[in-house]
């Protein structure tokens, strides 16, 4: 796949993990970090994943009308790097003993397995500073006006400090049985808001008017808590091998999941109707626009 085709999804996806790869190494100078820092944090981002949120930067930039000969996209790659070093740092956390105590993802062994929890603390700390240096650093400026450097900022910032918020509710969620309001809270933050924090940087690359920023973060909001709702359903009904992480997992720490709530025929339901809601929001974009493409490719993941 020599060429960037921006109506074929797969290409989108090719060029994404590529990409990626090669701005992190690129842009983050592992070499100069103390042993095994750079290392680990090498083994996190490299070690494969569904690449979702650089994915809805991308997608979003493009549908928007962005294109990759503008200036603004070498923004874009920089808020697709960011946004993935903030996923990666979440999960290496997440991953953690006293988390959720989990030793295999992606289908290998977890950061802290390898390197030690030491270790994995520090390289999730890492990659969040990585994410932010990415975007802020002095890079083309003029190019890209300093003020969409800013609002890319503005975004990540508190979508970052977001998922942690739903990290410690989701953890305070352990052994209750909290109602479908507080658990929607929970699965917003812990995992909408990186997935909401991609869509509107994209946007903003892409330069939209307030009106279709407004749509595209309902979109946004509603495929980051039906990924969640998904997730949950996924820990119970997928093979350990599939998911390349434990099966399981939630029930272990008898999490407070959608499929505790409203079992997983439901839950499944659930996920699909606000799939449903978040086509609506992007139907003006074009027929078979890559936003609802993305929403197609999510709604039937299997890991
Ligand atoms: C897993 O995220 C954790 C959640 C926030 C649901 P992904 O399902 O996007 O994981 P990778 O990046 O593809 O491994
Ligand atoms: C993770 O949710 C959300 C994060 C902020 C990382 P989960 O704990 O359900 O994610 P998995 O199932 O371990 O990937
Ligand atoms: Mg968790
Ligand atoms: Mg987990
Ligand atoms: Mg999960």
């Amino acid at each position: 796949m020599n060429r960037l085709n921006i109506n074929d999804l797969n290409s989108i996806q090719h060029f994404t993990k590529t990409w990626l790869m090669a701005d992190f190494d690129v842009l983050f100078d592992t070499a100069n970090l103390p042993s095994p820092l750079g290392e680990a944090s090498r083994y996190v981002i490299s070690n494969g994943g569904k690449r979702v949120r650089p994915l809805l930067v991308l997608t979003t930039f493009l549908a928007v009308g962005g294109r990759v000969d503008m200036p603004a996209f070498g923004a874009v790659r920089r808020a697709m790097l960011a946004i993935e070093c903030v996923h990666g740092y979440s999960l290496v956390h997440d991953d953690l003993p006293s988390m959720d105590d989990d030793e295999l993802r992606r289908g290998k062994p977890t950061c802290h397995v390898i390197y030690g929890e030491d270790v994995a603390i520090l390289t999730g700390d890492v990659l969040q500073s990585l994410a932010f240096d990415v975007l802020g650093a002095d890079y083309e400026f003029g190019m890209v006006s300093s003020d969409v450097v800013v609002q890319l900022l503005g975004i990540l910032a508190p979508s970052a400090r977001r998922m942690v918020v739903g990290q410690q509710a989701d953890l305070n969620g352990e052994q209750k049985k909290l109602t479908q309001d507080e658990l929607e809270t929970i699965h917003k933050d812990k995992t909408g808001a990186l997935i909401e924090a991609s869509v509107l940087m994209g946007a903003v690359c892409g330069g939209v008017c307030d009106e279709r920023m407004a749509r595209l973060g309902k979109y946004a909001q509603l495929i980051g808590l039906a990924y969640q709702v998904q997730d949950d359903v996924l820990d119970v009904v997928a093979d350990t091998q599939t998911l390349g992480k434990m099966a399981g997992s939630d029930e272990k720490l008898d999490k407070s999941t959608y499929v505790k709530l409203l079992g997983v025929d439901n839950a499944r339901a659930y996920a699909d109707e606000l799939f449903d809601k978040a086509r609506e929001q992007v139907s003006e974009f074009g027929d078979d626009n890559l936003l609802l493409q993305m929403v197609d490719w999510l709604q039937k993941r299997g890991y």
